[in-house]
């Protein structure tokens, strides 16, 4: 018999609930029992393991957040603990395993596969868009959008009171959100971790906007470039317009998944359970060019790897001068 688990893991991201919906859906109508792993792996751990009825994915397609819930597990990543909770997925008679997480969690899946032959696929899902194998993470684009929304809002009184507003974005140690807010927003000025941010360097073309006659400055700093407010006191040095720094904070990871979400995600399903279905497993489905590719887990942990932002910094750049 084939009985798959599907759990969410690491910090939650918009669209989650949408792979998790087109994951049992799909699954199911390709024959398998489908079981549902709460608060990921620690639920694993702590054997939340339950049955999950269609009724349990239905009217979710448009939440944000993970009706799975999720966490971080430290435990994981010693061996006497994953043994455990390997047993509680095989005591359950349940061999394969969908994952839908950031970075952290094909660790765990891989370790799951390798060490105990579970049949593993991972779907990408975290609103960083920092995961070597896929143009683009569940969530990405929805919190991109959030992040959009507060820019216009910001923009507004930026204008009426003539400042500098810096905004901090998350990312970790990825730029994507603030580079691509920086572009889609019309942004005055960006910091990202991949780059060397002179402060100099923005102070001088914030200063030749104001030249300009631009009344206002907004300046998108990745989370990952180090605190906003440090970065303030170094600008107050340079520059004479009034500062104010912005943290958007969690409010980057809630909401409503966008459109581009919520069919990435059932895409991203519909190829999990293909490959599952197909005899593979191992890897993590990804979208590149359009299409839909898988990559083995052990290419997907290397962080090196991960694609060029290069041409679009300079494209930011440009366009925020
Ligand atoms: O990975 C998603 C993310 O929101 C990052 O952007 C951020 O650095 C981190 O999680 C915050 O983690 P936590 O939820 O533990 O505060």
């Amino acid at each position: 018999e084939k009985k798959l688990a599907i759990l969410t893991s690491g910090g939650d991201a918009p669209g989650m609930n949408a792979a998790i919906r087109a994951t049992a859906k799909i699954a199911e109508s390709c024959g398998f029992e489908v079981y549902g792993i709460r608060r990921g792996y620690l639920g694993m751990l702590n054997d939340e393991i339950f049955l999950m009825t269609g009724r349990f994915v239905s009217g979710i397609i448009d939440k944000g957040g993970t009706v799975l819930l999720t966490a971080r597990s430290e435990e994981f990543k010693q061996a006497r603990f994953r043994e455990i909770a390997a047993n509680n997925l095989k005591k359950k008679g349940i061999n394969y395993l969908v994952v839908i997480g950031g970075d952290g969690s094909y660790r765990g899946a891989n370790l799951l596969y390798k060490e105990y032959g579970i049949k593993v696929v991972g779907i990408p899902g975290t609103i960083d868009n920092d995961i070597y194998g896929t143009d683009y993470t569940l969530g990405f684009d929805t919190c991109l959008n959030t992040i959009l929304d507060a820019m216009s809002k910001i923009r507004d009184t930026a204008t009426s009171h003539e400042r500098t507003i810096l905004i901090q974005v998350m990312g970790r140690h990825a730029g994507d959100l603030a580079l691509h807010a920086c572009i889609a927003g019309g942004g005055d000025g960006i910091m990202i971790p991949e780059m060397d941010n002179p402060i100099e360097m923005l102070a001088l073309q914030l200063k030749e906007r104001r030249k300009n006659g631009k009344l206002h400055d907004i300046v998108l700093v990745a989370e990952g470039v180090g605190n906003v407010l440090d970065i303030e006191k170094k600008l107050r040095g340079h520059i004479n317009s009034e500062i104010r720094s912005v943290v958007l904070g969690y409010i980057q990871r809630g909401g409503t998944p966008s459109g581009f979400d919520r069919v990435l995600a059932s895409r991203m399903a519909a190829k999990a359970i293909e490959v599952l279905n197909n005899g593979e497993a191992g890897v993590m489905v990804g979208i590149e060019k359009n299409e839909m590719v898988t990559h083995p887990l052990d290419e997907v942990d290397s962080t090196e790897k991960r694609k060029s932002i290069e041409k679009d910094y300079e494209l930011a750049l440009l366009l925020s001068k």
